[in-house]
């Protein structure tokens, strides 16, 4: 297969492109500001700006065809502020930069791909979403705005995967939840008691490629958890 991990700099994103190598497929990963070590001959490492249309498209020019496109970029929380727990928290230019890296990227990569999938008998478009974007299943509250751009990424994938049941209809289009996992991403959310309920980069990417190499065309439109049960939108 010709994989793209969109993020392959990333805790998940790494592990992923280290998974499909090992399982001996060529994986295309691109990074941002954190180069990543190459890991394998038959990984090629790309640098590009997931939130700029123009960079998407000059980044995957040289691609002539994909069967799995995996975007594992994301941002909870920065050195400027933590994941608001109250509205009396809540910033704009928190939940603007959110939809800009949790959002946008999966809707660039989606133009920029499609016709790279569409020559594949059978493919995949995925993202790493995340539970807590799950509308009917927020108990909790708080997080505004990681909530709402993930929220928002998973209504980017639904509609996706109604269009491209028509011009792409040998693609499946999934979102993905990965569990906890020991990553830059979740280090400041987990406290020393909840620390063996977490996954490794390494365990999580085994889950989510067993999950995505046994998605079909039909199984579009849907949102997965890292253990293969469905999560409601
Ligand atoms: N870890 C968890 O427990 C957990 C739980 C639920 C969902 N998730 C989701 O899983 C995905 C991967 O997260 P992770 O845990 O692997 O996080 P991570 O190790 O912090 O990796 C984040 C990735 O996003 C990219 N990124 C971050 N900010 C960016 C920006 N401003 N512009 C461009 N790229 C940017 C990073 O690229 P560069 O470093 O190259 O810029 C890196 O590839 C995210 O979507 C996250 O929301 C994670």
């Amino acid at each position: 297969m010709d994989v793209l991990i969109v993020g392959a700099s990333g805790g998940i994103g790494q592990a992923m492109a280290e998974n499909f190598t090992v399982n001996g497929h060529h994986v295309i990963g691109t990074y941002c500001k954190t180069v990543p070590p190459k890991l394998s001959e038959s990984i090629d490492l790309v640098p590009m700006d997931p939130s700029q249309d123009a960079d998407v498209q000059n980044s995957l020019s040289k691609i002539s065809s994909l069967d799995l496109v995996i975007n594992c970029v994301g941002f909870l929380s920065s050195e400027d502020g933590l994941p608001e727990k109250t509205i009396r928290k809540f910033e704009a230019r928190g939940l603007e930069e959110s939809i800009r890296i949790n959002a946008l990227p999966t809707l660039l990569i989606a133009k920029h791909t499609q016709k790279l999938l569409r020559k594949s008998s059978q493919s995949v478009f995925a993202t790493i979403s995340a539970k807590v974007g799950s509308i009917e299943d927020n108990q909790l509250g708080g997080w505004y705005s990681y909530r709402i751009s993930k929220a928002a990424l998973n209504m980017a994938l639904k509609t996706l995967s109604i269009e491209w049941s028509k011009s792409v209809p040998n693609c499946c289009v999934a979102a993905l939840h990965p569990g906890t996992v020991t990553t830059k991403l979740s280090a400041p959310f987990v406290g020393e008691g909840k620390k063996h309920t977490l996954l490794s980069a390494s365990q999580c990417a085994g889950h989510l490629s067993q999950i995505v190499n046994n998605l079909k065309p039909q199984d579009t439109g849907r949102f997965w958890s890292w253990n293969g049960d469905e999560i409601c939108w």
